[in-house]
């Protein structure tokens, strides 16, 4: 997608649709439309008044030959409620035009960004929300809607010349978005085409393309490096794992933070000898999505060069019951020393999570951000529609919620408390893998959180955000792309 400001006067402006946003109950003063001249604006009264135009969040209204605009059409999104106006609405709006356009075969269209919209703040959102909006995981299907492209996006500044910022703004949000939209891709594949090796590769092309020091390590380098809880988790698979490192230093980034990113990277979980019923267990393809959140980051922070240190970590491991499997029952020695007895072998996110966490330590990482499809338990609590955020250190819990916040990603925070850690003890060993039924959102993040031990750390527990079971006006269905735009604002917005 072409994205350029166009700086005509918005009457003036010739393009195929011009599209714009209006709230409830004053269809014509409210949200960008103030700028429509009045006689397009007397029809928009008409709409509302034969209730053809309501205003509610995400209705489209095509007007064609629209009176006093050059513009072949005019398309009106219901913004909703003026005073929960914000800009993750605004993202939702430009997604909701583009994907509303799209679908009936238009390939260009201006969507009308000036008063209010002209802030950097909107400018990014409309950017990130119409090129989320125009991606399908329909990539493997003969006939495509991808096909179906929003070619040309131009925001109209009705006559202001874009400033530096908002030039700036118009890039972020595209870097951004397509990062978001790169996380998708690999979510998106199927496992026979997203095995460990070919997900690393992916790294290695991204990293190369973007300049990042990538390394990947193999089964023998996993086991010599005594990572017994990775490589009790990929024994019972005949595809091999991968550990994927990247790393980015500004260079003049402080010494510290050396911020850790972990991403599970489960490509395939059938549960192991605890096998899954099957119903559902295609949809364990996704089980990486933590990982492809991790790499889409990367992505984007190669390109913005935020003043920061990070190093991202994917183990990328197959979950598979064979003769070579780890067994319930079994103990593991992880990579800390720490024993872990099985208690159920479909609890291995946190088994290969616990080795990459001590790994980034040990490669000098003074804070730990981990995001993972860790549990059936969190979409209990929160549905598809929240991330559960865990960790001890308030300071940096909040500064991801107000990261979320900003880039409109829900997140909420669930507690972790020393009580709890009764539920995962052995007797045999240090620690268990599973700590019952009750709280398993909690204790499978606390069981993490042992690894992290004094450093700081962050967990987002993703296994219902990382999927949309519904196609929105604004996204398709399927990967979301969570955690990629709140880690993203963490990463550049670290000196406040
Ligand atoms: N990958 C799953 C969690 C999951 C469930 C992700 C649904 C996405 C959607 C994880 O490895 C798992 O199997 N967790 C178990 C833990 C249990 C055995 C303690 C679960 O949540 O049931
Ligand atoms: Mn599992
Ligand atoms: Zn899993």
């Amino acid at each position: 997608m072409k994205i350029e400001f166009q700086t005509q006067q918005i009457p003036e402006v010739s393009v195929n649709v011009l599209a714009t946003y209006s709230f409830e109950d004053s269809p014509s003063s409210s949200g960008t439309v103030e700028c429509l001249p009045a006689e397009t604006r007397r029809l928009l009264d008409e709409l509302h008044a034969n209730r053809e135009l309501t205003g509610k969040s995400y209705e489209c209204t095509l007007i064609h030959r629209p009176p006093g605009l050059a513009a072949n059409k005019l398309l009106v999104v219901g913004a909703g409620k003026k005073d929960k106006f914000n800009s993750a609405q605004l993202r939702r709006l430009a997604g909701t035009a583009a994907r509303h356009l799209r679908a009936r075969g238009v390939h260009e269209l201006a969507w009308v960004s000036n008063g209010a919209s002209l802030d950097v703040e909107s400018l990014q959102a409309a950017v990130e929300g119409a090129i989320t909006a125009d991606y399908d995981a329909d990539r493997y299907r003969t006939e495509r809607n991808g096909e179906r492209r929003i070619d040309n996006l131009w925001l109209a500044t009705n006559g202001a010349e874009p400033t530096s910022a908002s030039r700036a703004a118009l890039e972020r949000g595209r870097i951004i978005a397509e990062a978001q939209n790169f996380a998708r891709d690999l979510v998106n594949e199927p496992s026979n085409l997203m095995t460990p090796t070919l997900l690393a590769r992916r790294a290695q092309e991204m990293a190369t393309r973007y300049g990042l020091d990538c390394q990947v390590l193999g089964p023998q380098e996993i086991q010599a490096m005594k990572m017994g809880a990775f490589w009790g988790v990929a024994q019972g698979s005949e595809e091999p794992p991968r550990l994927i490192v990247l790393r980015y230093t500004h260079p003049d980034a402080a010494a510290e933070p050396v911020i850790g990113l972990i991403g599970k990277g489960i490509t395939f979980d059938t549960g192991g000898i605890s096998i899954k019923p099957s119903e559902s267990m295609h949809e364990m393809k996704t089980d990486m999505a933590g990982g492809a959140s991790m790499l889409g980051v990367m992505s984007a922070i190669a390109q913005l060069k935020p003043r920061a240190r990070v190093i991202a970590l994917v183990p990328a491991t197959e979950n598979m019951p064979s003769g070579k499997a780890y067994k319930p029952g079994d103990v593991l020695t992880s990579m800390s020393g720490k024993t872990i007895e099985i208690l159920n072998t479909d609890a291995e996110g946190r088994l290969v999570l616990a080795d990459a966490l001590t790994y980034a330590k040990q490669l000098g990482c003074t804070v730990l951000i981990d995001a993972a499809t860790l549990t059936g338990a969190v979409t209990i609590a929160l549905g598809n529609i929240t991330t559960g955020v865990f960790g001890w250190n308030q300071d940096w819990v909040n500064r991801v919620l107000r990261s979320a916040a900003a880039a409109g990603e829900k997140m909420w925070q669930l507690p972790v408390d020393d009580d709890y850690r009764e539920q995962y003890k052995s007797i045999i060993a240090d620690l268990a893998n599973t700590g019952g039924r009750y709280g398993g959102a909690i204790t499978a993040a606390m069981f993490v959180g042992e690894f992290a031990g004094d450093t700081p750390w962050v967990h987002l527990d993703i296994a219902g955000t990382r999927w949309s079971n519904e196609e929105k006006p604004y996204l398709a269905k399927g990967p979301t792309g969570h955690p990629v735009r709140t880690l993203v604002h963490l990463l550049t917005h670290l000196e406040v």
